[in-house]
């Protein structure tokens, strides 16, 4: 009867130590919520048997069902928070899944994509499946072989070895109560290594109040905690060894320091985050230095061709990257989604960079797009925000953001640092390629160093743009147009928009207008645009021809220019001054008043800002 593969973007965590490992783990699975809220789970390890409570919903749910039964004391246990990406959740769906005794409890994220065939075995073997999901399967199987005689960590590989597709799993048995057993394969999985105590999560956050001394996991390698060891195997059993880093973030960095919302705490860090995403990237002389670029001058000279990838609003980030790398370096440069990019079969070889831009550096879609440009013999360059996450750890180079965890679905710092990111590429390509002269680079340099500053004046300024959200409240739909660079930013404002409002929001390309989109304009409709810098004069005025031609209509404009802009003052119904910045920096302060306005809509409309609907941070299946 196991029909459907409902395992998806989850946030998985487990324990062996000496403290409540129910306590524990519902910490952790609180502060991986983000990763995934349609269902959760525990399990934990006793002696005496393993005890189970999951429920479709919320953490609450879980832990108001918690509330009606007597859980053992426990020191080990496991969790999991789920992100369905089939069917619907229900409790039976929800992780953790049991062997048929009873005796091995699993947790999963990712896809086991020879379920059917493993499942219709079993079946004919005479085991009964309860669930839809492909975990179940993974539960009876390491049962099977713990029935056999096998220790969790033998039967851990042993059935790694038979599964294909991606993912991370985490089990506990009662016949070794003190041990959780954890493997993975293209899915994220990193120790935490304490005194006393050690951790499995899906990432840092679940642990990070308890320890920043921590393990990355390479691929198909199991590692097997208790209270004070950590081994590490591949999937055949030989010894093998993590990655120890140390977590640089602190719990409050992962908590909301006052604010209301995750998101509100992650767009006024934007000033932050992108200064330190500038830190020690330049000589005193304003040359760049991108000490973990990982290509050579030679490799980055030889370069014939860019293609970004990604998804969401990195795709956005990409978006922009392209003005900036063709301009400062004159190699062609295509952006693309990550999930359109393999399947077109793109015309790649080795003179290509593909640019992968990802928060998580997990996001399966752009992962695929990685492998796919790496078999072509491209060189892959990853932008992300996560150390030691899947995407940075298969590219032949990494640049990493340093905004911080961002815990918030909707991304704020994340893609303010991830175009600083890009600038930083486009200027070092140049720099290494001679397209720029150096006084022009550090010019540049010098610009992006004041934006942390520009960005904090936009933030004291925000107030009427709350205003303007409350007074917009009940339309039915709202546009975006931007020009050149603004383009990206009126897609990625309309993006915010659907994301937190799930109101109608489309972002145009302000010339496209009158071939279509115009039709939509109605009066009253409500038009978002980004004025193009009075230093591009010709942008300027015809983004102005194009204010005109939509107020003629009855639309209502809401203009985004930057002070002392009279000429956008004229035509504003509603004025949102920026500060003046160069064109090709500009997104790096016009978003920040539309991430301002989603947000401050969905509050309004009653909304969850931090988890809206049907969404899930780190999306990683295809
Ligand atoms: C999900 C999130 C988006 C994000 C996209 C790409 O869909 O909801 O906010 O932009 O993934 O995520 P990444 O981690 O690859 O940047």
């Amino acid at each position: 009867m196991a029909v459907g593969r409902l395992t998806g973007v989850c946030g998985i965590v487990g324990y062996a130590g000496s403290g409540p490992a129910l306590d524990v783990v519902l910490d952790g699975l609180r502060r991986l919520e983000y990763r995934g809220y349609d269902s959760a789970g525990v399990a934990l390890s006793t002696s005496a048997g393993l005890f189970t409570c999951k429920r479709a919903g919320k953490l609450a749910a879980l832990e108001k069902a918690l509330a009606d039964e007597t859980p053992p004391e426990a020191s080990t246990g496991i969790g999991h928070t789920r992100w369905a990406t089939h069917g619907a959740p229900t409790d039976t769906n929800s992780h953790p899944h049991l062997g048929p005794a009873g005796r091995v409890a699993v947790v999963h994220n990712g896809i086991i994509e020879n379920f059917d065939g493993l499942a219709r075995r079993l079946e004919a073997d005479g085991h009964e499946l309860l669930s839809d999901t492909d975990t179940e399967v993974v539960a009876h199987l390491l049962e099977a072989e713990v029935m056999k005689g096998a220790d969790l960590t033998t039967a851990m590989q042993r059935v790694c070895r038979r599964l294909v597709g991606a993912f991370t799993l985490v089990a506990v048995s009662c016949d070794e109560p003190d041990r959780v057993v954890a493997a993975r394969r293209s899915s994220p999985l990193v120790v935490g290594v304490g005194d006393g105590e050690n951790f499995v999560a899906s990432d840092v956050a679940a642990f990070i109040d308890k320890t920043t001394d921590a393990l990355e996991l390479g691929e198909d390698q199991v590692v097997s905690i208790t209270a004070t060891t950590v081994d590490i195997t591949d999937f055949v059993g030989n010894p093998a060894t993590g990655r120890r880093f140390t977590v640089d973030w602190d719990v409050e960095a992962a908590e909301k320091a006052g604010y209301d919302y995750f998101m509100l705490k992650e767009i006024a860090e934007q000033p932050t985050a992108v200064a330190d995403t500038l830190l020690g990237r330049f000589t005193p002389e304003g040359r760049l230095r991108l000490d973990e670029l990982r290509l050579s001058d030679d490799e980055l000279r030889g370069i014939d061709k860019i293609i970004v990838v990604a998804c969401g609003t990195a795709f956005h980030a990409g978006l922009i990257a392209k003005y900036t790398i063709e301009h400062w370096t004159r190699i062609p440069c295509e952006v693309e989604l990550a999930s359109e990019f393999r399947y077109r079969d793109p015309i790649i070889d080795r003179d290509t960079m593909v640019v992968a831009i990802s928060q998580s550096g997990e996001t399966m879609d752009t992962l695929m797009a990685v492998r796919h440009a790496r078999e072509q013999r491209a060189k892959v360059l990853a932008i992300s925000n996560t150390n030691g996450s899947t995407i940075p750890r298969e590219s032949d180079a990494v640049l990493y953001t340093r905004a911080g965890p961002e815990i918030a679905v909707a991304s704020t710092k994340a893609f303010l640092t991830q175009i600083v990111a890009c600038h930083l590429i486009g200027l070092y390509l140049a720099q290494v390629r001679g397209t720029k002269y150096g006084d022009e680079i550090s010019q540049v340099v010098h610009e992006l160093e004041s934006m942390p500053a520009a960005i904090d004046t936009v933030l004291d300024t925000v107030e009427p743009v709350r205003e303007l959200a409350r007074d917009l409240r009940d339309v039915s739909s709202v546009l975006f147009l931007g020009r050149h660079v603004g383009y990206p930013v009126a897609l990625e404002g309309a993006l915010k928009l659907k994301e937190l409002a799930y109101m109608h929001a489309e972002g145009f390309a302000a010339g496209e207008l009158k071939h279509g989109p115009i039709a939509l304009i109605e009066p009253g409709t409500p038009v978002f645009v980004v004025m193009p810098s009075r230093g591009r004069g010709p942008l300027h005025d015809k983004m102005a021809n194009n204010i005109a031609e939509i107020r003629a209509r009855g639309a209502r404009t809401v203009v985004l220019a930057e002070t002392g802009d009279d000429q956008a003052r004229e035509c504003a119904d509603t004025l949102i001054e920026l500060p003046p910045v160069p064109t090709l920096l500009q997104p790096l302060v016009a978003t920040v008043p539309m991430q301002v306005f989603a947000c401050e809509m969905a509050r309004v409309r009653g909304h969850e800002v931090d988890q809206p609907r049907n969404l899930a941070k780190s999306v990683t299946v295809e």
